[in-house]
């Protein structure tokens, strides 16, 4: 890893921009008092419902066909987007990477039919701070259902566990997660929260459901998407909000570091206490600078 001296963070950190990337959802709700400020962990229960092929549905009630090869092989995409007060965060994002895994996997996608679907569901009472699920699965089902926050911790431990990415799929976000649940899991059974995706050469790929990124003397890391790690959203907007090397990281370069984070949609950046046997400060300054951006610039984009 390159130690690269860099200034303070607030030389380190760019210009928050407050670009818009929801549209005809966002605009809809534009009327609504501003939560902005609420960006971050919220509490709400969204109603529990979804929306199978156009049709709005009580989320107990949603049925699809068990013959469906996005349940029998996992053959599908999905996204998962955070709502912030009802309102989705980098939408457009989500629906290009949904138009991309679908193309990828050669699976028949209409994306009017799915922003369609999600205006029907977000038209509904507020689902306040929740997820959206959207689902395409290989039998030609769409499905769009709202999920309840996970309760998110102050920070995580990982451990590593051994992984190897599915070549054919990347850049592809399909159903087939069983081997990131795993890992998860796996972690789990250790006493960690999470795990840290290590290749078998022994390279820090990602987490089950995170990007990874890491500080060395000033310096913030975070392995290549060409490592066949998921092209994340919240990846993409750290790299935008601060100066970012991109560049492989070993595991045994994870005994130098002097914090890390993970991030993503659902966690936003999270600081990460352990790795393995190796205790971290959390949060570190830069990682707290970033949570700081970032919810900045969630807040701006989604107050309306
Ligand atoms: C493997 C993997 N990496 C990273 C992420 C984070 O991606 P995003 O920031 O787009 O939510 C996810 C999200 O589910 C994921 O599954």
């Amino acid at each position: 890893m390159r130690s690269l001296s860099r200034g303070a963070l607030a030389s380190t950190l760019l210009p928050v921009r407050a670009t818009r990337y929801n549209t005809r959802a966002m605009s809809s709700r534009e009327g609504r008092p501003s939560t902005a400020q609420q960006a971050g962990p919220a509490t709400a229960t969204p109603a529990p419902l979804a929306c199978i092929d156009g049709v709005l549905t009580p989320l107990a009630e949603a049925r699809i066909p068990v013959s469906d090869e996005g349940l029998v092989r996992g053959d599908g995409v999905f996204e998962v987007i955070r709502l912030y007060d009802g309102v989705p965060f980098a939408l457009e994002r989500h629906l290009a990477r949904l138009a991309n895994s679908a193309a990828g996997l050669r699976l028949p996608l209409d994306i009017e039919a799915v922003r369609a679907d999600i205006e029907r569901i977000l038209a509904e009472p507020n689902p306040g701070g929740a997820l959206l699920r959207l689902i395409v699965t290989r039998g030609g089902r769409r499905i769009a259902m709202l999920e309840a926050l996970p309760v998110l911790g102050e920070s995580v431990a990982l451990a590593s566990v051994t992984y190897s990415p599915t070549r054919v799929l990347d850049g592809v976000k399909s159903l087939s997660y069983a081997a990131n649940m795993l890992a998860s899991r796996l972690a789990r059974e250790r006493g960690f929260d999470e795990a840290l995706l290590v290749s078998p050469h022994r390279r820090v790929l990602e987490c089950p459901t995170a990007s990874f990124f890491a500080v060395e003397a000033g310096a913030i890391v975070t392995p290549p998407l060409s490592e066949r790690i998921l092209d994340s959203i919240t990846r993409a907007l750290v790299l935008e909000l601060a100066d970012v090397d991109e560049q492989p990281i070993t595991v045994d370069e994870l005994e130098s570091i002097d914090e890390a984070f993970i991030a993503s949609s659902v966690a936003e950046v999270m600081p990460v206490r352990r790795i393995d046997e190796r205790e971290l400060p959390a949060p570190g300054p830069l990682t707290l600078g970033l949570a700081t951006a970032l919810r900045a610039r969630i807040a701006a984009v989604t107050a309306g």
